[in-house]
């Protein structure tokens, strides 16, 4: 069917009867352009190369196919491409197959996670790989889950439900336990919650990156002689800037000890503990009482993916219930949009689900080893006489030429970023602690060790 024998009277939803031809042309269209794009990347590298798209906003009369068609390829020319195998900047490595299938049934779907009536399939599948992830993890029976868009909604999901569980829900002397090299989103979820930075509590870090045992100690003394209440202590597996592990055991013990809730955030890390992978704290990390997964971060799951499993769900059936007034409940079923802070919500777990099923313990478990393969390989063969390397058990390091001082580093990492584009490599530079670093991120399973090489020959000349 030619593109003007589509009647946009007709497709303004999809039909209820019929095959719907005119929508099944417009996908391959979307399907074709979209694949185009991906293979672009081989000519143009993991940036944008066409400056031209405009964001043209609606007229009086609606657009055609066409002119549309015409502004999706520019929209994509001009965007990031994470399936180049130079995309190594961040967590955001190429989609799963899978997931882009997932996305697109979610798309049509348009199912709603707030409630069962509105969602029964998604419902079921959502609560059952919650759970199917819980117990992976080593979590008992009552444990269970919510999805959410995001690490930073999982990580406020789960704080909101440590305080509310706490009983101090609304005690403004509340406080959180933090490692100085934790993710900032903390921070947001601090002021959402109605605190500010001074319920922030820092504890220090080693020389790897990880949380001081002897400094938490020392400031939970702190914090009970200055009367602040502590509603929860996060430890970070898989830490931004250099992919360290805090002590899980030490601290879960801590937590026992003084019967505080620990909230492990492994938006990174955490996927590990679905394979057999030696990863630090990974078996302990059933000792929290919540965790973060974000799937997105390095299976390629399709943004956004991210689920807060907890080892009792009564704990936030009994944060976020409200009662939802205007939709019915099923008996024992659970509304979703009961269990977490956001209410309407699409079907997103379609592509987890797919994703994690397509890919098999098996792939996954290839996927993660890959980029801890990808990491070892890049650390063993660059210039340990050049560069001060900071790295964890994961797949990101940060690293500087040995002796930099502080107030250089913006203007190396920011030459150096400039000119690795130039050879089609898109590396970052976070800013930690007042100094800038360069960082890769091995998550791209397109990546292959030739790429490396080439990377490192170009890090050689600085
Ligand atoms: C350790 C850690 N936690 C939380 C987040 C926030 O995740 P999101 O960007 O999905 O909200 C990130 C993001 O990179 C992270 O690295």
């Amino acid at each position: 069917m030619t593109e003007d024998l589509i009647n946009k009277k007709d497709i303004y939803f999809p039909s209820y009867l019929g095959t719907n031809e005119n929508l099944i042309t417009l996908l391959n269209r979307a399907t074709r352009t979209l694949c185009n794009w991906f293979s672009k990347a081989e000519k143009y590298g993991p940036l944008p190369f066409d400056e031209n798209f405009k964001c043209i906003m609606p007229e009086e009369n609606g657009n055609s196919a066409d002119d549309l068609f015409f502004d999706i390829e520019s929209l994509l020319n001009n965007s990031y491409n994470p399936v180049h195998p130079g995309s190594l900047a961040h967590l955001d490595p190429p989609p799963l197959i899978f997931s882009i299938l997932g996305d697109l049934i979610a798309a049509g779907l348009n199912n709603n996670l707030l409630a069962y009536d509105l969602s029964p399939s998604v419902t079921l599948l959502e609560e059952s790989l919650c759970k199917w992830f819980a117990e992976k993890i080593g979590f008992n029976d009552s444990s269970g889950g919510i999805a959410a868009s995001g690490g930073t909604l999982s990580n406020l999901n789960a704080l909101i439900t440590a305080r509310y569980n706490a009983g101090l829900g609304s005690d403004p002397n509340s406080v959180l336990l933090i490692s100085e090299d934790a993710h900032s989103s903390f921070i947001k979820c601090i002021r959402i919650m109605g605190l500010n930075e001074s319920n922030l509590v820092r504890i220090k870090t080693d020389n790897k990156g990880c949380m001081d045992i002897q400094n938490l100690r020392k400031t939970l003394d702190k914090c009970s002689i200055e009367n602040k209440k502590i509603f929860a202590i996060v430890a970070t597996l898989g830490t931004t800037i250099r992919g360290a592990i805090d002590p899980i055991n030490d601290i879960s013990e801590i937590c026992k000890e003084r019967n505080i809730w620990l909230h492990i955030d492994g938006s990174i890390g955490g996927i590990f503990a679905l394979t057999s992978i030696p990863i630090d704290g990974i078996n302990n990390v059933n000792k929290a009482n919540s965790i973060t997964i974000n799937p997105q971060k390095i299976i390629g799951i399709t943004k956004t993916s991210s689920l807060l499993l907890v080892s009792n769900m009564s704990t936030l059936e009994n944060t976020f219930s409200t009662g939802l007034p205007y939709i019915s409940s099923k008996n024992k079923i659970i509304n979703r949009g009961e269990l977490g802070v956001q209410g309407s919500r699409p079907a997103e777990v379609i592509k987890l689900w797919l994703g994690l099923r397509y890919l098999g313990l098996k792939g996954i478990e290839d996927i993660l080893k890959s980029s801890i393969n990808r990491k070892d390989f890049f650390i063993k063969n660059i210039s340990k006489d050049k560069y001060e390397i900071y790295s964890g058990p994961l797949h990101i390091v940060s690293f500087l030429p040995k002796g930099l001082p502080k107030k250089d580093t913006d203007f190396w990492t920011q030459t150096k970023v400039n000119e690795l584009m130039k050879n089609n490599f898109m590396l970052s530079r976070p800013k930690f602690k007042g100094k800038y670093y360069l960082r890769v991120v091995m998550g791209n399973y397109n990546t292959n060790e030739s790429h490396i090489e080439e990377l490192l020959k170009s890090l050689d000349v600085y």
